[in-house]
């Protein structure tokens, strides 16, 4: 190990100038005009991943973006086969005047990177490539078997990834899966991550008269779809902040004394937390913590509304049409499509008869929670133990990895959500960025991990 943490310290540049590069390919999922540049980010990361090493580099593709996939297996069978997940797509880089620097021209300014994609994902799952390259350079061989799998779809629901591992379930048999996607308590206190939430997307359409209308001449004698979606939307959460969707909670787990002592535990300033947001105060729903909150609670969230006159200035209209993205964060043990059933049902029965509602489920992804005692936390945990030196903190996650629950259920393995993100890093918003330290640490720990395993 020694031998290759010297190899790692002095491949440092060169790591960071793969990765810039990398970096600098806008592969955008979710928007049309990019789609050449998601096969670009994927041709170039097969070929590296080549050239690090691996056996059977090659594209598979789907009616999405191509899925890049390698393998090394000749560690042998009594050795534990780990598959590593990650996505080189990215979010979307709007608004783009409140960049400090152009997000895909990536800079180092105080001791982090920044731009697109940087934390989420292609820095994170960047640094698997890297540790497996040196080791097998270093060593001629991988202490484990090795399967990878990055897929360029995960912001925009990995709509195509589902149906490849259906179908692909041999080519992707393992023990283990390692995703680092995911981020850290704090700056400085490596965690390991245990449970995710799901999510529930969709949309609603409130269509009213067949044409904008005078507000004047006509407002008043007709519902406006604008105010009926507004209402609809207010009534779709109580006064105690629970989502009031029928049997949106029948299947949700309830935190036990042990895990809320644990939480209690993780060292959480509320007064900081409201500074790094720019909020007044939290709130959410009554009788939990803010990190219950955001990492055990389902939740119901406008994600974006439109309707009537958005220009400058006034234009007196009754809107002929109103629409919202709604998305629901589900926790173990929801399920995505039940839940879409339900939300889908509500919203029609709360839209009153003069209106016509159009409701569609965008995409979705179960809630997953994994085990804390298996042996692939254990070497997660002795991994950051080694690089470090202190205890990880056990979390959970309000974000989504929708693939993860599919890993769960079609290949009946664990995930391992070794993620070194940090609060403040912007995944998607301005000025994304990832802290160099994590970057090179999380090399170090990624050769750990596979170390650890083997053991
Ligand atoms: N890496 C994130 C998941 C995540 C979010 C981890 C926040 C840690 C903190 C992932 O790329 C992501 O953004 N997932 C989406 C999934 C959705 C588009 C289906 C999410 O959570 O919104
Ligand atoms: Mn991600
Ligand atoms: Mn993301």
């Amino acid at each position: 190990m020694q031998k290759i943490i010297e190899n790692l310290t002095a491949q440092k540049q060169r790591h960071i100038d793969e990765l810039f590069e990398f970096l600098r390919i806008p592969s955008i999922s979710d928007l049309e005009e990019y789609k050449d540049d998601c096969k670009k980010a994927a041709l170039w990361l097969m070929n590296n991943i080549k050239t690090a090493g691996f056996d059977n580099a090659r594209l598979y593709e789907t009616a999405g973006h191509p899925i890049v996939y390698a393998e090394w297996l000749n560690a042998g069978n009594d050795k534990p086969t780990v598959l590593v997940y990650g996505h080189y797509d990215v979010q979307p880089v709007d608004p783009l005047g409140l960049w400090y620097s152009e997000p895909f021209e990536p800079v180092i300014k105080d001791g982090k990177m920044w731009g697109r994609g940087t934390s989420d994902d292609k820095g994170q799952l960047f640094m698997h490539v890297k540790a497996l390259e040196e080791i097998m350079k270093v060593d001629g061989k991988l202490p484990v078997n090795v399967k990878i799998i990055i897929e360029g779809e995960e912001e925009a629901g990995s709509s195509h990834l589902d149906e490849f591992i259906e179908n692909n379930a041999e080519l992707l048999s393992c023990d283990y899966v390692l995703i680092s996607d995911t981020d850290w308590v704090d700056v400085g206190l490596p965690s390991i991550c245990y449970s995710l939430r799901g999510l529930t997307f969709a949309e609603v359409k409130i269509t009213g008269p067949n044409s904008d209308l005078h507000s004047g001449s006509y407002g008043g004698s007709l519902d406006n779809p604008a105010n009926v979606l507004c209402s609809m939307i207010a009534k779709m959460r109580d006064e105690y902040g629970r989502v009031t969707i029928p049997g949106f909670y029948d299947d949700v787990l309830d935190l036990d004394a042990d895990e809320r002592a644990g939480f209690a535990r993780i060292p959480f300033s509320e007064e900081e937390y409201c500074k790094l947001l720019g909020i007044k105060a939290t709130n959410g729903e009554f009788g939990y913590t803010s990190i219950e909150r955001s990492w055990a609670r389902p939740t119901l969230d406008i994600n974006g509304m439109t309707s009537g006159f958005q220009g400058k200035g006034s234009k007196t209209i009754i809107p002929a049409w109103a629409s919202a993205k709604i998305s629901m964060r589900l926790v173990p043990y929801q399920d995505s499509d039940d839940i879409a059933k339900k939300v889908e049902e509500y919203l029609k029965k709360l839209a009153p008869p003069t209106v016509t509602v159009e409701v569609e489920i965008l995409h979705g992804g179960n809630p997953v929670m994994v085990k804390r005692d298996g042996k692939g936390i254990q070497a997660a945990s002795q991994a950051l133990k080694n690089v470090f030196n202190m205890e990880p903190i056990f979390m959970r996650e309000g974000g989504s990895i929708p693939v993860v629950g599919v890993f769960q259920s079609v290949l009946k393995a664990d995930s391992i959500l070794l993620g070194m993100g940090v609060p403040g890093n912007n995944i998607h918003a301005p000025n994304e960025n990832y802290p160099l330290e994590n970057f090179y640490e999380g090399i170090k720990v990624s050769a750990h991990f596979f170390y650890e395993l083997a053991k």
